[in-house]
């Protein structure tokens, strides 16, 4: 770290104008500074949040053409994070992932991915008229989680659509794993490849020596950190990196102008800004005592009869680089129940929010905001758990496969195309218009213009059944439909 990271030059800045300065406010937003806010939300959550929530002013300085504290405040997060530039993203993570593609690809262009990716990259793809070119991720044989890339399939993808533009890797993925980044970015560079890092999952990896790299460390050219899902700042506020090199400083900064709404919220943009002061003064000393912690959490999780953590005795130096020991990932397979049932399980019995379930495991997801409390809560619920539930090894519970299915047009194609309505359960073979997916983690099953198989019917139902509200298609009475091209 290179800067004074005592400061927080937004965050200040807004404290001073809404708590000190006592402005007339003859702007927008219209509640002016809490007056027009219903009493009974004041009263609720007090009112000095709300003399916050002002709109850009000089003071304040732009977000769309930053030369003050946010200018100030971005610099500070790029020393911190890593990179040449910091962009503060009020979007989420999912504006970053938008940011990156669109900053490297347009119509027509080729971008190598693996399958596990989040909506926001197929998003994205719709809207920059990319064409995917898919790579099956690892998958643990025995979780079904899936995992990192092999650098050898991305070598392959990469040798095969030499003209491709971007490689984009998750780093991790959302249960924690890194793939060989470093290797998978020299060879994409040395063949004139922009490499793009979904790091939304991996705020805290530069912050201390037992998480994996950061991606802007390891060649990324772009990456996205969602800080607010691990590095304390108010949900949906996110960052964006950039490194100088084969992405123009330029074209991301007109990228990130075409989206960015006009009135970004200085709630969530001073959120990032205290968060990396926090995260720069304290967080080595915090995660010295946090890690050990989770640790030995792990550890007495795995002790527990049937239950198996998933973590770094997995690793291969391939698929599986680099492990994050802040996801637990709990296989729960043992007792003959699947991880959507487990996860609604320990909400309704032990109030404990998980991250997410799936077929086989449930993740819990540890941050700074965890203490040896929580942990033990954590702990103390799982042993209740397995203390009442008889283990149940012969009753398998099904695999729900990451599949690719066979892409006849380009998502933005599929997505603009004609379409209509039709029952899920008689739409094989037709063209998917939409993308379909339990939230979280946002993986689709089926994507605009991918063909709808008899296996991708039978997973929609298996998740419907295990209770979860699937994004994409549309329930009328008893029926599910979904949007498909017309023939
Ligand atoms: C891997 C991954 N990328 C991107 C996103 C989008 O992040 P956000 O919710 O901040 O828009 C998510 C959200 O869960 C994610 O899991």
């Amino acid at each position: 770290m290179k800067n004074n990271h005592q400061k927080a030059p937004l965050y200040d800045a807004l404290i001073d104008y809404g708590l000190k300065s006592n402005p007339i406010a003859f702007d927008v937003p219209g509640h002016k500074l809490g007056n027009g806010i219903p009493k009974e939300f004041k009263d609720a959550v007090g009112a000095d949040i709300f003399k916050l929530d002002v709109n850009s002013m000089k003071e304040l300085d732009s977000l769309s053409n930053p030369i003050g504290v946010i200018k100030e405040a971005e610099a500070l997060a790029a020393d911190l994070f890593q990179a040449d530039h910091a962009f503060f993203l009020v979007n989420g993570s999912t504006s970053g992932v938008q940011n990156m593609i669109l900053s490297t690809c347009t119509d027509g262009d080729k971008i190598i991915l693996p399958r596990n990716i989040h909506k926001s990259a197929f998003n994205a793809i719709v809207l920059a008229g990319a064409v995917p070119i898919y790579i099956a991720p690892h998958i643990d044989e025995f979780s079904g989680v899936s995992m990192g890339v092999r650098s050898a399939d991305v070598i392959k993808a990469i040798d095969a659509h030499p003209d491709a533009k971007a490689v984009f890797l998750l780093h991790p993925t959302y249960f924690g794993y890194t793939s060989d980044f470093k290797t998978i970015a020299n060879y994409a560079h040395q063949h004139n490849m922009a490499v793009l890092a979904d790091q939304s999952h991996g705020s805290h990896f530069s912050l201390h020596n037992d998480f994996p790299q950061s991606a802007t460390v390891l060649g990324a050219d772009m990456a996205t950190i969602s800080m607010h899902k691990t590095g304390g700042s108010l949900t949906q506020s996110s960052i964006l990196l950039h490194n100088n090199g084969i992405i123009p400083y330029s074209r991301v900064r007109s990228t990130v102008n075409l989206f960015q709404t006009s009135s970004a919220s200085y709630l969530l943009l001073a959120s990032l800004d205290i968060a990396r002061k926090q995260l720069a003064l304290e967080s080595s000393s915090r995660f010295k005592t946090l890690l050990p912690l989770v640790k030995t959490t792990v550890q007495k999780l795995n002790n527990l009869p049937g239950i198996q953590v998933l973590s770094d005795h997995l690793l291969d130096n391939d698929a599986m680089h680099g492990f994050d020991i802040t996801k637990i990932t709990i296989d729960v397979s043992a007792y003959g129940m699947s991880g959507f049932k487990v996860y609604d399980y320990f909400k309704a019995r032990y109030n404990i929010q998980l991250e997410l379930g799936e077929s086989h495991v449930v993740l819990a997801v540890v941050s700074l905001g965890d203490t040896k409390t929580s942990l033990n809560a954590l702990y103390e619920a799982f042993k209740d758990f397995t203390s009442k539930h008889a283990l149940n090894p012969k009753k398998t519970v099904k695999h729900v496969k990451l599949r690719i299915p066979e892409m006849v047009f380009t998502p933005r194609h599929a997505f603009f195309a004609p379409s209509m309505l039709i029952a899920l359960s008689k739409s094989i073979d037709m063209i998917s218009a939409d993308s379909i997916m339990v939230y979280p983690p946002g993986i689709p099953l089926v994507v605009p213009g991918e063909k709808i198989t008899q296996a991708i019917i039978n997973d929609y139902a298996y998740l419907s059944k295990e209770g979860n509200i699937l994004i994409g298609a549309h329930q009328k009475d008893t029926n599910v439909y979904i949007k498909v091209l017309k023939p």
